[in-house]
């Protein structure tokens, strides 16, 4: 028995939206009708997504003019030449200002195609259809738009809010299981920053979320949302309190460039990311050592990586200068002031972080 449709809103002032959540969203020609306006739609998905789910979802968008335009599948391809694609696609299939573009697919489709929403006739609106458990969790609520640049990660982007998000749970059962694993690293950061109970849950409940139980799944994902929706209406443009949601990421996306962006997925490097973050909040005494080793156990029931590379403490430090938190020079790290509590420090001894590093990194 599938679990009913949960629906979560966004609201932060100027843009209000309904996340729907549940099996058979995809197909639910009602819902579709109700929440992607517009005569005219583009599509946009990759390689791997639209042999899986674009049929379903044409069928369900019923009787319009529908355009697709079909991506390569990778992060590499999170691009401005793919934003290029999605715009020249728009265009040339004579889009207006009324036109709608949907996002069918994980992060990477979600972050290229709301980038060209962003940009197109200075903005048109967006449907998110994310099919990864991290998109469903994280990258499809919020706003956040863009690709990356060969100097950076998500380096050109845009704040853009989508019109409505239909997470359809049905399209994880095709996820490769690390897929999977990578998305719950998300779920498990939320637990981390804002919510000691779900991180209980998380820890009762993984081994049946990694068999993919559908209420369990929904559940994880419904809590997510709710958490990002919560700190999204309170800091939409990451002007203070969003920064929370990168717990790890200063870390990860420091590690995702050392290793050529090839070894780990995002998740994975976010999960070593949180490890780091946690030990840093213990070691200048914000948390107690054991809320590290919960933290681990959890992952490792996740199977998500726990060992570090061994990349070198300077490469790691001169990687994280380039994050997007460094305020006037200083890398600005979000630690744990307790398990579900996490607050911004800019303020460290640097031999704290250099300590940190060497026993991780060598
Ligand atoms: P992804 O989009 O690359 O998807 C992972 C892989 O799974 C891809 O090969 C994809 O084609 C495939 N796939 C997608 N859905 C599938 C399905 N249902 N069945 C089988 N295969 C499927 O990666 P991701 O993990 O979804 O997203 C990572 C991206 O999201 C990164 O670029 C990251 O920067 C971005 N991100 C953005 C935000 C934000 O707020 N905008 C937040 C977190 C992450
Ligand atoms: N994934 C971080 C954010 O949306 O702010």
């Amino acid at each position: 028995m599938p679990a009913p449709v949960q629906t979560i809103h966004v609201d932060t002032g100027h843009a209000r939206y309904p996340i729907a959540i549940g099996a058979g969203l995809l197909t639910d020609r009602r819902w579709m009708t109700e929440n992607v306006p517009g005569s005219a739609l583009l599509i946009v998905s990759n390689t791997t997504v639209a042999p899986l789910y674009l049929e379903r979802l044409l069928e369900a968008l019923g009787e319009r003019r529908i355009a697709r335009c079909i991506l390569p599948d990778g992060e590499s391809h999170k691009t401005l030449q793919s934003a290029s694609a999605v715009l020249d696609s728009l265009v040339h299939h004579k889009m207006h200002r009324d036109a709608t573009l949907v996002a069918l697919g994980g992060g990477v489709v979600g972050d290229v195609a709301g980038f060209a929403a962003a940009c197109y006739q200075r903005g048109i609106g967006y449907v998110q259809a994310p099919t990864t458990l991290l998109a469903q969790v994280d990258s499809s609520v919020g706003g956040k738009t863009g690709v990356n640049h060969p100097g950076g990660k998500n380096l050109i982007g845009a704040f853009h809010q989508p019109l409505a998000v239909a997470a359809d749970t049905d399209t994880l059962s095709s996820l490769p299981d690390r897929e999977l694993r990578a998305g719950l690293a998300e779920v498990i950061k939320y637990g981390c920053i804002w919510d000691a109970a779900l991180f209980d849950w998380l820890e009762r409940n993984l081994a049946n979320i990694l068999a993919r139980d559908p209420a369990l799944l929904t559940q994880a994902i419904a809590r997510s949302c709710e958490i990002k929706a919560q700190v999204v209406a309170q800091d939409e443009r990451e002007l203070n309190l969003r920064a929370i949601l990168n717990f790890g990421h200063t870390f990860a996306h420091a590690i995702e460039a050392a290793t050529g962006y090839s070894r780990y997925l995002h998740g994975e490097a976010v999960a070593l990311g949180m490890q780091l973050a946690a030990d840093f909040s213990a070691r200048l005494g914000m948390i107690d050592k054991a809320v590290v080793q919960r933290l681990r156990e959890l992952l490792k029931i996740a199977a998500l990586p726990t060992e570090m590379p061994k990349i070198g403490a300077a490469r790691l430090q001169e990687l994280m200068q380039m994050d997007k938190k460094v305020l006037a020079g200083t890398i600005r790290f979000v630690l744990l002031e307790r398990l579900g509590k996490a607050q911004i420090v800019g303020s460290y001894p640097e031999a704290a972080l250099a300590g940190l590093l060497k026993d991780h990194f060598g």
